[in-house]
Parts: C-alpha cells; sequence; structure tokens
C-alpha cells in the first residue's frame, strides 16, 4: 500500500526479527506489517539484510496520557491500547525522567504494578535537577516518543518515534534515528573499530565464540555532525540485539529487565567516556607490574619447564615481570590444586620468581569439579555444604562440564560464596603464593548445552524471540537460562557472570592483579581483560587494536590480546611484529595455545630475539608514561589506549582509523600489520609531529604519510606540545623504577611543550584517595635557543602540598635538558634532563636536580 511504499529501504524497521523463517506476505500482515521484498536493483551486499517486512507509521504505539514535574524532571504514565504479537505485553508503564547533571540524561520506563529485573550495579543516585542542561528533551504523544537533541545546536541525539516501542515481558524494543554513521562501543565483538551501518547486528549475550563474544557492553559513542560526540548506555543485562542500519538509526531489542539508559552529552568523544564512567565507576590502579611484560602459554607440561623459559628470558636479557601457567597447573584441571607430579616445585618456581622481583599469576576457571571422592576435594564438600553453586530449576545443584569433567557453578551473586571463594584462594596462596589471577571460562562456558540433565522446556530456555545468539539457544554452551542464583534467574545475569567473579577473585593487601575473559559495564574497577582466543594470523594483528581501543571507551584500559596469536604457529615476521605492537597494549601479554612451538622472545633468530627485546625494553622506558596515563584513568576515567578521533574530532579522517592509535594525547603509534613489508603508511593528523628515535618532525597537514619500517623497530611520534616521562629501561618494572628519569620535550611551533608524572609507590591500595603520591607537572618554554624547564609538584605526600608552585626552574644551557630541536640542530641520543632516582618506590619521594 501507499503508506508501506512511502518508507524509503534505510528506514525500514524490521517487524519479523525472527531468525531462520522465511518470511512470507501471510506471515508479515499477520503481524499488520508492510511487506515489501528490497528492490532487486541493489547489489546483494547492500540487500542483505534489508528487512522485507517492516512497521507501517501507524503501527499501534504507546500513549503518553499524563506527565508530571518532578524534583529530577518528569513522570509520566503511558498506555497501549493494542497488544503487539508477542505475549505478556505491559500495557501500562511509568516513565520518568531524571536530568541527573548538565550532560546526563536518564530515561527510565519501569512496570507500576510489578518490579521487574534490574542490573545490580551500583550507579549515581542524583538528588537534584541538573541547572543548565546541555540537551533539551520534547515528548510526543500519541504515538509516545521522546527526542532529546543538544541545545542550541538543535542535533537530534535520540528521537524514538521511527519506530513503535515495545515493553513485552520477554520482548522490550526501541529504536532511534542517530544524527551519523559514526557509532563506536556496542562490546564486545571482534570488527572494526568503527561499525558498519548497513544493517549490523550485533548480538550480547556472554559466550566464547564469535558471534556473541566473552563481554556484553550495551554502550556506545557516537558522533554527530561538526565534531561533538555524544553516547548511550542501556544499562540493562538480558540477552540483546543491536541493530544498526543505513538510515542511520539504532534499535536497541532485549528479552527482560526494564527500559533504562542514560545519554552522554559530551561534548567531545573523551567527555562522553568520562560522564559514563562515572556512571559505570572508574577503572581500579593498577598494580605497577602488570604494566610489565607478561609470559604464558598452555602446556608448558611442567613446573620445570616453565622455570627454562623464566631463565632463557633472563639470560637473554629480555625484560619479564610476570610468568604464568594455564590449566596443565592443576591436578586433573581442578581448581585449587596443582599437579604433584609435574609441577612438584611449582612453589620453588614461585619463590624464584619474588626473589628476581618477578610476578607469578595463574588461569582459575569457574567449574568445581563434582566427582571426586566426598572427604578428597574441600572446594566441592564444602561448597554443596554452605550452598554457594548455581542450582537448576528444581532447586538441585546444576551440573555441567568442563576442563576437569562434570562441575558445579559457583554463584558469585552470593556473599556467601564470596567468602567460599576466598577461603579457597587464600589456602592454596598458603601453598603457592601467587600474585595475581587470571580469570577464564565465566561467561559461563560449559561444554555441555545447559546441564547434564539438559534445560526444561519453558518460557525462560524458548523466550519468544531469541536474539542472534549463536546456535539459537540461550543455553548453547553454557548453564539453563532457568537456572537459579540467589539473586535472580541466569537468564537475567547470565552476562554479569564474569564481573561477579572478578568482583569475587581479590587478594587483599595489595592492589589485585586480575584478567578476566567475560566482562559488564564496571568491570574495569576490579579487573583487566584480554580480548580472548585468537589466532596467529595478519588479520587477528590488525582487529586486536579494535578491541583494544573499544575497551578502553567502555572503562577497562588494562586491555591486550594474546600476542603472536593463541592458536596456530606464527611465523617469525609475525611475531616480532605482533610484539612490536603489543609493547603497546596496556595489557601485554603473549599467549599460546596446546601442541604449538613455543612463541616467546627466546624461542626465534636472535634477530627476531632482540627485535622483541628492543620493543619491550622500549615499553619499559616508557613506564613512567603508561603509569600516568593509568593514573588519569583511574582518576578522570580518560582513556590509556586512544583512539586519533579523541584527540582530534573535527578531522574527520581520524574517524575510521584502526590501524594506528595513540597512548595519551602525545605518543603516535604506527604498526605494520602486513607481511613481507618494510615501510608503513600512517595518518598524521594536522600538526608538528617528532620521530621518537631521530627527533627529525615533520609538519603534517593532516595527510597520510609513508615511513620506513624496517623489522627492528616500532613507528613512534610525539605530538608537538608535549613532555614525555621516561627512565632507563631494566629487566624488570621494580629495577626499572628506581632508574633516573628523563624528560623528552617535543616543543610546538611556539617553543612550549607540557607533561606530567603520576608516581607512587606502585602497589599499595588507594595511594591517590588517601594522598600517598607525588603528582609533578612540567612545562618547557623556549626562547630562541635556550629552554627553560618549570617543574611544579601538585602534591608530593599528604604532609608537603605545593598546590602547584614551581619547585624548580632548570634552563638547557644549565643541565642536559633534551629538548626535541624544531629544525636538528641537537642530536636524539643526548643524556635527558634527570631527575634524581627516586627510592625504589619508597616515600618521601624527593626531586632533586
Ligand atoms: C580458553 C582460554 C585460553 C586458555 C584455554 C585453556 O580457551 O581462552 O586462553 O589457554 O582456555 O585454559
Amino acid at each position: 500500500s501507499e503508506a508501506c511504499s512511502v518508507i524509503p529501504e534505510p528506514w525500514r524497521f524490521d517487524c519479523y526479527p525472527e531468525r531462520g523463517v522465511v518470511v512470507t506476505k501471510e506471515m508479515c500482515e499477520a503481524r499488520n506489517c508492510c511487506f515489501i521484498p528490497a528492490s532487486s536493483s541493489l547489489p546483494p551486499s547492500r540487500r542483505n539484510g534489508i528487512p522485507w517486512c517492516f512497521y507501517p507509521q501507524e503501527f499501534p504505539s504507546y500513549s503518553l496520557v499524563s506527565l508530571n514535574d518532578t524534583s529530577l524532571g518528569q513522570k509520566g504514565q503511558l498506555v497501549r491500547e493494542v497488544k503487539t504479537y508477542y505475549p505478556g505485553d505491559i500495557l501500562n508503564l511509568e516513565l520518568e525522567i531524571r536530568h541527573e547533571t548538565d550532560t546526563r540524561l536518564r530515561v527510565r520506563i519501569t512496570d507500576p504494578s510489578n518490579s521487574r529485573f534490574e542490573v545490580p550495579i551500583t550507579v549515581p543516585n542524583a538528588t537534584e535537577k541538573a541547572e543548565s542542561p546541555a540537551y533539551t528533551v520534547e515528548l510526543s504523544k500519541e504515538p509516545f516518543g521522546l527526542i532529546v537533541k543538544r541545545k542550541n545546536i538543535l542535533i537530534c541525539n535520540l528521537n524514538t518515534t521511527v519506530a513503535p516501542l515495545f515493553y513485552a515481558d520477554q520482548f522490550l524494543q526501541f529504536s532511534s534515528s542517530l544524527p551519523s554513521q559514526f557509532i563506536y562501543g556496542l562490546g564486545e565483538h571482534r570488527s572494526s573499530f568503527l561499525h558498519d551501518v548497513q544493517w549490523n547486528t550485533l548480538t550480547m549475550w556472554a559466550r566464547d565464540e564469535m558471534t556473541n563474544l566473552y563481554g556484553a557492553h550495551p554502550f556506545y559513542l557516537a558522533m554527530e555532525e561538526g565534531g561533538n560526540a555524544y553516547g548511550l548506555f542501556l544499562l540493562n543485562s538480558n540477552a540483546m540485539d543491536v541493530v544498526l542500519q543505513p538510515a542511520p538509526a539504532v534499535t536497541w531489542r532485549t528479552i527482560g529487565g526494564i527500559l533504562d539508559f542514560y545519554i552522554f552529552l559530551g561534548p567531545d568523544p573523551g567527555s562522553v567516556i568520562e560522564q559514563y564512567q562515572e556512571v559505570i565507576g572508574f577503572p581500579a590502579m593498577p598494580i605497577y607490574w602488570a604494566l610489565g611484560y607478561h609470559l604464558c602459554r598452555w602446556g608448558y607440561g611442567s613446573s620445570n619447564a616453565t622455570w627454562e623459559v623464566v631463565k632463557k628470558m633472563r639470560n637473554s636479557g629480555t625484560p619479564q615481570d610476570a610468568q604464568w601457567n594455564d590449566i596443565d597447573y592443576m591436578n586433573h584441571f581442578m581448581d585449587f590444586t596443582f599437579d604433584p607430579a609435574n609441577f612438584a616445585t611449582l612453589p620453588d618456581l614461585v619463590k624464584d620468581l619474588h626473589a628476581h622481583d618477578q610476578r607469578y599469576v595463574m588461569i582459575l576457571d569457574p567449574g568445581i569439579s563434582s566427582t571426586q571422592a566426598e572427604g578428597s576435594y574441600w572446594p566441592y564438600d564444602e561448597g554443596l555444604r554452605r550452598g554457594v553453586f548455581i542450582n537448576d530449576s528444581d532447586g538441585n545443584t546444576l551440573i555441567g562440564k568442563v576442563w576437569p569433567g562434570l562441575t558445579a557453578y559457583p554463584d558469585f551473586s552470593d556473599h556467601v560464596t564470596h567468602e567460599w571463594w576466598y577461603d579457597n584462594l587464600k589456602s592454596f596462596h598458603e601453598k603457592v603464593p601467587f600474585d595475581g589471577l587470571w580469570i577464564d571460562m565465566n561467561e559461563p562456558s560449559n561444554f555441555l548445552d545447559g546441564s547434564t540433565k539438559g534445560c526444561p522446556s519453558n518460557s525462560l530456555e524458548n523466550p519468544p524471540y531469541t536474539p542472534g545468539v549463536l546456535g539459537g539457544l540461550l543455553r548453547g554452551k553454557t548453564v539453563c537460562a532457568s537456572a537459579q542464583h540467589k539473586h535472580s534467574l541466569h537468564y537475567n545475569m547470565h552476562s554479569l557472570y564474569g564481573l561477579m567473579e572478578a568482583k569475587a577473585s581479590r587478594i587483599v593487601g595489595k592492589r589485585p592483579f586480575v584478567i578476566s575473559r567475560s566482562t559488564f559495564p564496571s568491570h574495569g574497577m576490579y579487573s583487566g581483560h584480554w580480548l580472548g582466543d585468537n589466532r596467529s594470523h595478519w588479520k587477528d594483528l590488525y582487529t586486536s587494536i579494535a578491541g583494544i581501543l573499544t575497551f578502553n571507551i567502555l572503562g577497562i584500559p588494562l586491555v591486550g590480546a594474546d600476542i603472536c596469536g593463541f592458536s596456530e604457529q606464527p611465523q617469525e615476521e609475525l611475531c616480532v611484529r605482533w610484539t612490536q605492537l603489543g609493547a603497546f597494549y596496556p595489557f601485554t601479554r603473549n599467549h599460546n595455545a596446546i601442541d604449538m612451538k613455543p612463541q616467546d622472545p627466546t624461542a626465534f633468530s636472535s634477530l627476531a630475539g632482540t627485535a622483541m627485546k628492543q620493543a619491550l625494553l622500549l615499553r619499559y622506558s616508557l613506564f613512567p608514561l603508561l603509569y600516568t596515563l593509568f593514573h588519569h584513568a583511574h582518576v578522570h576515567g580518560h582513556t590509556v589506549a586512544r583512539p586519533l578521533m579523541f584527540e582530534f574530532p573535527n578531522d574527520t579522517k581520524t574517524y575510521g582509523i584502526d590501524r594506528q592509535f595513540l597512548w595519551g594525547s602525545g605518543l603516535l603509534i604506527t604498526p605494520v600489520l602486513d607481511p613481507g613489508v618494510n615501510y608503513v603508511v600512517g595518518y598524521f593528523p594536522e600538526g608538528l609531529w617528532y620521530d621518537y628515535y631521530t627527533g627529525n618532525s615533520v609538519r603534517s597537514k593532516g595527510e597520510d604519510m609513508r615511513l620506513p619500517a624496517p623489522l627492528d623497530q616500532i613507528n613512534l611520534h610525539l605530538r608537538e606540545g608535549t613532555i614525555t616521562p621516561t627512565q632507563t629501561p631494566n629487566l624488570t618494572l621494580w629495577v626499572s623504577s628506581g632508574q633516573p628519569l628523563h624528560l623528552v620535550s617535543a616543543l610546538s611551533e611556539d617553543g612550549s611543550a607540557s607533561g606530567d608524572l603520576f608516581w607512587d609507590d606502585g602497589e599499595s591500595i588507594d595511594t591517590y584517595e588517601t594522598n600517598q603520591y607525588a603528582y609533578i607537572v612540567f612545562s618547557v618554554s623556549q626562547v630562541k635557543y635556550l629552554a627553560t624547564l618549570t617543574v611544579s609538584a601538585v602534591l608530593v605526600t599528604s604532609d608537603l602540598l605545593h598546590n602547584h608552585a614551581p619547585i624548580c626552574s632548570l634552563r638547557s644551557a644549565d643541565a642536559n635538558l633534551m629538548v626535541i630541536p624544531k629544525t636538528h640542530r641537537k642530536t636524539w641520543g643526548d643524556k635527558a634532563f634527570s631527575v634524581a632516582a627516586p627510592s625504589l618506590w619508597k616515600f618521601p619521594y624527593l626531586i632533586t636536580f
């Protein structure tokens, strides 16, 4: 009909999203929707995904029947007269609009008569209405719609009038137009950094497969025309689809919980991310050695074989802060045990690591073996006694299958489980004094679908609509959706499992070090993340950058990919290039699958080994910068590995860049991502850029540049105006942190530069919060050929306050201050300005010059 054909293809909102059915005209019209096959004039690639069955303009939705002012904004009532084609429509809803801050709007749509599941994470509790919000909110009554615009510019950040609102018990959906096609976030998926909006469905339901990957992050960052950015976070943990379409528009489709979302107005990308983290929580400050080099593999086979590698690394002079073990250290893959034969020397290995200022991390999987003789395996016996395991829908312990065979799954939603988990950690720590934890398989992963008994047949297991999860079943390779946690059903809690386990996995005393596979918003407060199983392929080297950048915008800056690739065998060249890029992952770990040949830096030719060692030494020399960036992540929610568009939001050429990235605002990393090349092309935003190794500068108009890229070096450039603190590297961060500090100043055209340094003891909890740190600001100004460095200490321990007072001023003529010259007058190799060695991580941190 006319009403259907006026809707352009990019604006069709899918009325029949069910998978695996061929939708006919009859089926579509039974839903009162428009049926028009996609025009065959389009190439097949563009035709893919265009809905043939879509909502007409007049498709029944909710009406806004009342609206009242509240102390935070408004409250209204929504009513639906006509039921949808899904069961359990909730016909009366409550709408609440909260103007929480000037840049943060919150909208909640709830069922006033029945309480529904809400995600149990702590979010700020706003008490006063924002005074001068950066947004305006308009409501349309019939049908109900919500329009949020950026004030003054009147760009639409949200316009839900484009499609009907659904709010059935197991099907909640709203759509909105987008102000541009530039949209990021929405993890966890393996894709380019910038999402494709050509009918792209991103499914969220934690799983150890590509379609719906390990974590669930219903948050996006998007750009507007004119360089402003904003974000949207749907606080919902149920299985969901997020559909991007070329209008451009987005549809959120979830099968439980409530609709509770935030809009962040930025206006620049960095501020959006900060505002998002004000809601979900800022990431923890990592313990210093978390930022060193970590070596791991599955299949060392014995503690002595592991030890041999550690020794080879030391002998080769390659930096290494932590040695890891995978499941092969365990006795029959059981948590909190170690193999008494092959890993008999594990406690000695750990002692030896400690004696060399190195650390030990081992894997733990959540599944607890349920088949040991009674009295022989405390974790299971005691777990049963305390009732810590997830139950099936009949209230019996749910049994699945993981590495140790049949297993029960701890229910981390309950504090009793946390205590039991901690008791296990503590008694294992008495035998093997490990320093950190790698928590894997916590989607949670199951080799069976559901349980040994399968799952019951009910609406939780077979919801009216199932998002695009792999295999089409929620229970696929995990526990039953109808399984029971103390807090709620697994149907609701599934994607929170990794977060809840990370919260429980703490070793007291020092900053915990935990790396988790499954994640959810707010995870950064408790642990870091690695990007899971990849392959030793060049393509996986490339996609790792998008993964790293995405997790930095999701508030989990401590993130890395398996360097040199997990499965398959890397060529030497790939492993060298990967170690060079990996040296700039915020979290740097080489990990390898069982049965693969060794791929640690000592396993290759001396040429390759040296190149890898150089890359790692370079990372260690940049540790003061990296540590300072993590401080800003922890305190302000800044990104550590930063997309170029964050620093250059007005340069649209940066919007799609995911082959390069920055550390902070000033260090540009341009890795080689292809085999057999000795050059690399990188984009240089407008300005002056200095080659990190030679000090040579180039002025870019905002253009691609072809750079030499010999196998033994990764391209690094410093942005004008920045001061980078560095130090002489050594085999461990403990040792190198005692070395003199150098400042590398990249002067801007006007001869100025600035930078900062955060320093503390590296491992105590809450040093910033308790004023046990030093924060120092450097600035340089150059007049003619003489540069003056001014050092200001903002805070040096609690009893020695200097509020931005300059504590010293140095001229380049007096000190060995190294300034990267605009021309090439000085050579790069000069000894830099040095701050006398701080006594190793100890207070008081005295600065003498
Ligand atoms: C999973 C992990 C991988 C680990 C393996 C054995 O596949 O993702 O990193 O090596 O399990 O524990």
